[in-house]
């Protein structure tokens, strides 16, 4: 079934001002999110803020029911965050690692989740192992099989990293890690709103997103699932009032919240909150099965484009491929291509070394332009980006012949 582009472009204001390339950063928020949160805003500022949460108790809870359908889990087992950072690093550090307890990664992980890692090593003496990757950039499956033994207390993956196309078989991943009974955690910032994720094909227990990037959500809004049954065994290193339930009678005793409540805080954004929800309802009414083909396609036919042009350098890896197309453009660097775009009403991001450490050190890359489409996007808006690339390499050949 085709999907209707118009309407798609009718609802995202946004576009009418700007060619919007950046979705793995932040995408542009239809008008239903655009609504609520503003909504909710100017009621905070007419009837009190306590008094509009009160008001929009079902709304503000949405969010998470909104999560659980979209990721095939209970509501119980979502806890919400302002970020995908906070949620991971909640999730690393109510695990009970002990000195000298494995952990294996992969070098795809993104900038802050690996230093949450480097800083579980170093407070807990954890070891954390990044597995050698094929030339494709996807892990070794015999080498992650042949690691595993009763020290390794945790996988951690990301579905799609934050600097490169190529999507990472996490259900393959995932089966490995629930036959040898080891937590498997996946950083799906990238994925959730852009490729269909259910956690019980993938068969992970832990699991995080961001709301603002494919699922078109307000920033400062961020999501962690975790199994119930690994969730009764978290201790949080903080807890809040949400987050417990004091023993009755007494104001010394508390247990924690149950599954994944444990996590919560009372204070909380209650506009972005409601708009992350709506932004979910809005991604499942496009239906994630039709927008994820329309977004590949997109993608893959930019990279053909781009392919054809002298000097500009696809740099994505992998089998299957996602939204994100990642570049070089030989004789500039990435700030000043985007720069470049910017100028010409494109919006693009550039990925420096510290967003992937691990990989982009491993490949001697300092920086890589990032062009992010999603279904909302036109072949109209890829033919402008592919035009001022050409642009860039023409002018800087006719420089080099000067
Ligand atoms: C792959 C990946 N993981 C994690 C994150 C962190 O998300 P947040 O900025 O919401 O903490 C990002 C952010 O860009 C990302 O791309």
């Amino acid at each position: 079934m085709n999907l209707d582009l118009a309407r798609a472009r009718a609802d995202t204001p946004g576009v009418n001002r700007v060619a919007h390339l950046n979705n793995a950063g932040a995408s542009l928020a239809p008008q239903p999110v655009i609504d609520a949160v503003m909504d909710h805003l100017r009621l905070e500022s007419e009837v009190g803020p306590y008094e509009a949460a009160e008001h929009a108790h079902e709304a503000v809870e949405h969010g998470r029911t909104a999560v659980s359908t979209l990721l095939n889990c209970h509501s119980q087992e979502v806890a919400m965050f302002d970020s995908a950072t906070r949620a991971w690093t909640m999730a690393l550090t109510s695990l009970p690692f002990r000195a000298g307890d494995r952990v294996l990664i992969s070098p795809m992980e993104y900038g802050s989740c690996y230093l949450s890692l480097l800083h579980l090593a170093r407070r807990r003496g954890v070891r954390v192992e990044v597995l050698p990757v094929n030339p494709d950039g996807l892990v070794r499956m015999e080498e992650l099989r042949a690691r595993l033994d009763e020290r390794v207390k945790l996988i951690a993956m990301p579905h799609v990293p934050t600097h490169d196309g190529l999507i990472y078989p996490v259900a393959q991943i995932g089966m490995v890690a629930r036959q040898h009974k080891i937590p498997f955690l996946v950083d799906a910032c990238q994925s959730v709103g852009q490729i269909p994720i259910d956690v019980n094909e993938i068969r992970c227990d832990m699991l995080i997103g961001s709301g603002r990037k494919y699922l078109r959500g307000p920033r400062g809004t961020g999501f962690l699932f975790v199994r119930r049954e690994l969730a009764e065994q978290l201790i949080p290193v903080t807890v809040g009032l949400d987050g417990v339930a004091w023993a009755a009678g007494s104001a010394g005793g508390y247990r924690f919240a149950p599954a994944a409540r444990r996590f919560d805080t009372w204070e909380t954004n209650c506009a972005t909150r409601i708009g992350l929800g709506v932004a979910i309802d809005y991604a499942l009414s496009w239906r994630v099965e039709q927008t994820w083909p329309r977004i590949q396609q997109l993608a893959a036919d930019l990279r053909e484009d781009i392919t054809r042009i002298p000097g500009v350098l696809v740099q994505d890896r992998g089998q299957e491929r996602c939204g994100t197309v990642a570049i070089t453009v030989q004789g500039w660097d990435a700030a000043s291509v985007r720069a470049e775009l910017h100028r010409a009403g494109i919006n693009t991001w550039v990925c420096l070394a510290n967003s992937a450490c691990v990989d982009m050190q491993k490949r001697r890359m300092t920086s890589l332009l990032r062009i992010s489409v999603h279904y909302y996007n036109s072949a109209e808006e890829l033919a402008r980006l592919c035009a001022v690339l050409e642009s860039l390499t023409v002018n800087s050949s006719m420089h080099a012949v000067l």
